[in-house]
C-alpha cells in the first residue's frame, strides 16, 4: 500500500518521520526519497537483519543517514524523548516480512518445514516450541481461541496435548498436520489452510504482538493529550500517524484507540473506514489482501 502510505503520511522536506516497523525498508526509502534533503527518519525494528538491511536501503536511495532502534515500537516515546527528537508522523506496517516468512527456520510458515520459532527477535528466549510444550490444553484453546479467533481452538488443544504426550512437538509441518486433524474433514471444506489460524496465534503470543500494538497505542494518546495541553510531546502537533493490520485484532485496537482519541478531541481526520489495498496490488502480492490501513492527524487543530 506504498501509494495509500505517502498520500495518508504526507511526508514533506526536511519532515522527521518514524518508522515503527522497518521491515526490508520499501516504505522507508519511499519516505526517505520525499524527507530529502535534510529530513530525519528513525528506523524501529526487532529484527536486527531487517533493521541493518532497511537502513542500508534507505541510504542508498535516498541519501539520508536513518536513526535505527534494534529494539521494540512499544518504547518509541521514551526513545524519541531520550533523543530529543519530536516527529511529523509515523507509520507502523505490524505483523512480519516476507523474509521472515520465507526462511524455513525462523518457523513461520507451515508451507515450510522448519523449527517451531516464530520469534521475531531471535534474542529473546520464549520460541512457540515452549509454549506448545508447557501451556496446559485449556491455556493452548484459549491463546488459539484469543489470538488465532479460531472456533475449533478446543480441539485443536486436546490434539496438541495428547500428541506431545508421545513425542515433543518441533517443526513446523508436524503442527501443520496435527492441526488439519484435528479439524477432520471440515479441512476439506476450510478456505485457508486449518494451520493459518493456529500459527497466527503462535506467533501473536510468541511476540506479545498485541501488547505491543497498545503500548504504541499508548504512547501515541499519552503525547496527544500533552499537546493539548499545550505541552510538548514526541509527536508535533498535527503529526500523521498511519498504522497498517493485518488481522482482525490488529484493526480492532487501531480503530478503538483512534475512536477514544478523537472523541477526547486529541485526534482529527480520523479514517471512520480502514483503506484496503486495491485488487491490482492484491494480485501482485497476495500477502496485502487482509491489510487494512487507518490514519489520523494528532491533536485538534481546528480549536
Ligand atoms: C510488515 S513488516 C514491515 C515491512 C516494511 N514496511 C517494508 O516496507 O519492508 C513488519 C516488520 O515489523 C517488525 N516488527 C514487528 N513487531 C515489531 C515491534 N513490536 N517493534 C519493532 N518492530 C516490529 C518485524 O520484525 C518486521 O520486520
Amino acid at each position: 500500500m506504498s501509494a495509500e502510505v505517502l498520500q495518508q503520511l504526507d511526508p514533506q522536506p526536511g519532515e522527521t518521520i518514524v518508522d515503527a516497523t522497518a521491515g526490508r525498508g520499501g516504505h522507508a526509502a519511499d519516505i526517505g526519497r520525499r524527507i530529502a534533503p535534510g529530513g530525519r527518519l528513525i528506523l524501529f525494528d526487532l529484527d536486527a537483519a531487517n533493521l541493518a538491511y532497511a537502513t542500508d536501503r534507505v541510504r542508498a536511495e535516498s541519501g539520508l543517514e536513518p536513526i535505527g532502534i534494534e529494539g521494540s515500537f512499544a518504547s518509541v516515546g521514551r526513545e524519541l524523548k531520550s533523543r530529543d527528537i519530536v516527529a511529523d508522523g509515523l507509520l507502523a506496517d505490524l505483523g512480519f516480512s516476507s523474509n521472515q516468512l520465507e526462511q524455513a527456520e525462523r518457523g513461520f510458515s507451515f508451507m515450510r518445514d522448519g523449527p517451531l520459532d516464530m520469534r521475531l527477535d531471535s534474542s529473546t528466549p520464549l520460541k512457540a516450541e515452549d509454549l506448545l510444550a508447557t501451556l496446559s490444553e485449556p491455556d493452548l484453546a484459549d491463546l488459539i481461541r484469543r489470538f488465532g479467533e479460531d472456533p475449533s481452538a478446543k480441539r485443536i488443544a486436546r490434539k496438541i496435548v495428547a500428541q506431545r504426550a508421545e513425542e515433543p512437538i518441533q517443526t513446523t509441518a508436524q503442527l501443520a498436520r496435527l492441526v488439519r486433524e484435528a479439524y477432520g474433514p471440515r479441512a476439506r471444506e476450510a478456505r485457508v489452510h486449518p494451520a493459518t489460524r493456529t500459527f497466527q496465534a503462535l506467533r501473536i503470543a510468541v511476540n506479545d504482538e498485541l501488547g505491543a500494538l497498545d503500548a504504541l497505542l499508548d504512547e501515541v494518546e499519552r503525547t496527544a493529550k500533552q499537546l493539548a495541553k499545550g505541552s510538548p510531546g514526541w509527536l508535533s502537533l498535527g503529526a500523521r500517524v498511519v498504522v497498517i493490520g493485518f488481522h482482525s485484532l490488529e484493526d480492532r485496537a487501531v480503530k478503538q484507540a483512534f475512536a477514544r482519541m478523537a472523541d477526547q478531541g486529541m485526534l482529527q481526520d480520523r479514517s471512520r473506514k480502514p483503506l484496503k489495498p486495491t485488487r491490482t496490488e492484491i494480485r501482485s502480492n497476495p500477502r496485502a489482501r487482509s491489510a487494512k490501513l487507518r490514519c489520523a492527524k494528532v491533536g485538534n487543530l481546528v480549536q
